[in-house]
């Protein structure tokens, strides 16, 4: 991996420090060449004629994304974000009064909210899986709850947005297979930053957003479906023409594959751009990414031990590559006006975005860190120096 280059092919990291790929990551530069190229040719060929020149382009997106994460182009949709993807995936389940949705303290604000959402229309139950005192989902309390309570769909996120925690997915796998229970994976932030391989894992979904580590562009994502759910005909509450063939006035035939979980309409200049980033990424090689990338941030963590009033409040035995802090001796806002100052990017989590781990560590809200591969050690230390005042 030769960051040189992976710093050349990104403008956007030459005037700043960027460690915000957990909200919106840089985009290599052939990602924005390959979609504005593509929107100069709509504008002049209207979008149907082109898209139909594009059609091999627009297959590479599954053939990339089936690569990355080591299934096939069938089991791939192509979706407008994590949240779309994760919508589609959980209208799939035919949920009835009193079915459980097993999740745990640590999922995503806007999952939590559809769990809800579910629970108000449905009458569904939803119980969160508790963590040990260190961060690490409790894995023998979660197989009991599988046991004893049998639920109708397993939901988690493999990274949460609002911590550095990493949660144990493959063995959360293990014990779906087990029990014989849907398991629908958030893995959000963590495609693009690790290696992320749905039949090491397991899951019968798993949903990922375009801009984040991918770094896609806005307004993409993709949709894992495993080949048991496919067989099994489970398909979103509401599909259209892409998703089934309308057969008779009263039938239809469900597409074979993924595509039953994509609408007809997309962006095609954002599939476009999406591919491209996988296609990026898989270049490089993932593995090479995930080690750059452990490396990193396991050096600015020790770091950052070293300045002074600074606490991190990732927990777990694991940990990524988001990384939140406070600072005691002086405000947030101080410190956050400080970094922007030296025009650093990066994001702030607050309280309602994590309601539960928040109350739980008593925070209002802490600075994120969230460095990835064209980000360097030079850079991290100055931001070392920067704290340090
Ligand atoms: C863990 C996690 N899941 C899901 C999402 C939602 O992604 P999107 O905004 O693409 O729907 C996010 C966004 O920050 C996230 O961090």
């Amino acid at each position: 991996m030769d960051i040189d280059v992976i710093r050349e092919h990104t403008k956007g990291c030459r005037d700043k420090i960027f460690l915000n790929s957990a909200g919106s990551s840089l985009v290599p530069q052939r990602v924005t060449d390959k979609m504005t190229a593509y929107l100069q040719m709509e504008a002049l060929e209207g979008g149907y004629a082109l898209a139909n020149q594009y059609t091999a382009e627009l297959d590479q997106l599954y053939v990339q994304a089936a690569l990355l994460l080591n299934c096939t182009a069938e089991n791939i949709a192509f979706v407008t974000s994590a949240t779309d993807a994760f919508a589609r995936a959980i209208t799939a389940v035919d949920f009835k009064e009193g079915d459980l949705i097993l999740t745990t303290d640590d999922d995503y604000i806007s999952n939590q909210l559809a769990f809800l959402s579910l629970k108000q229309r449905f009458g569904i139950r939803i119980i969160r899986a508790h963590s040990l005192p260190n961060g690490d989902l409790d894995l023998e309390q979660f197989e009991k709850l599988v046991d004893q309570q049998r639920p109708k769909l397993v939901a988690i996120t493999y990274m949460p947005t609002n911590s550095g925690l990493v949660q144990p997915v493959v063995e959360v796998g293990r014990i779906c297979k087990k029990f014989d229970v849907l398991y629908l994976l958030d893995a959000c932030q963590a495609a693009g930053q690790r290696v992320v391989d749905v039949q090491e894992i397991g899951c019968d979904f798993l949903t990922v957003t375009g801009r984040k580590f991918l770094r896609g562009p806005r307004g993409t994502g993709l949709l894992y479906v495993s080949d048991k759910v496919l067989a099994a005909g489970l398909v979103p509450l509401i599909f259209d023409m892409q998703g089934a063939e309308w057969t008779a006035d009263d039938a239809y035939t469900l597409a074979k594959t993924a595509k039953r979980f994509e609408f007809w309409e997309s962006s095609i200049a954002g599939k476009l751009g999406l591919a491209e980033s996988l296609k990026y990424i898989n270049e490089i090689g993932i593995l090479h990414i995930e080690e750059y990338n452990i490396k990193l941030i396991t050096q600015f963590r020790e770091q950052l031990k070293s300045v002074t009033g600074l606490t991190m409040h990732d927990q777990g035995s694991r940990l990524s590559n988001i990384l939140t802090f406070t600072t005691e001796n002086r405000s947030l806002s101080d410190t956050a006006q400080r970094l922007k100052d030296h025009h650093v990017y990066f994001s702030m989590s607050f309280r309602d975005f994590a309601r539960i781990d928040f109350n739980r560590k008593n925070l209002d809200a802490v600075i994120r860190f969230s460095p990835h591969y064209f980000n360097t050690v030079e850079e991290l230390e100055k931001i070392i120096d920067i704290l340090n005042y």
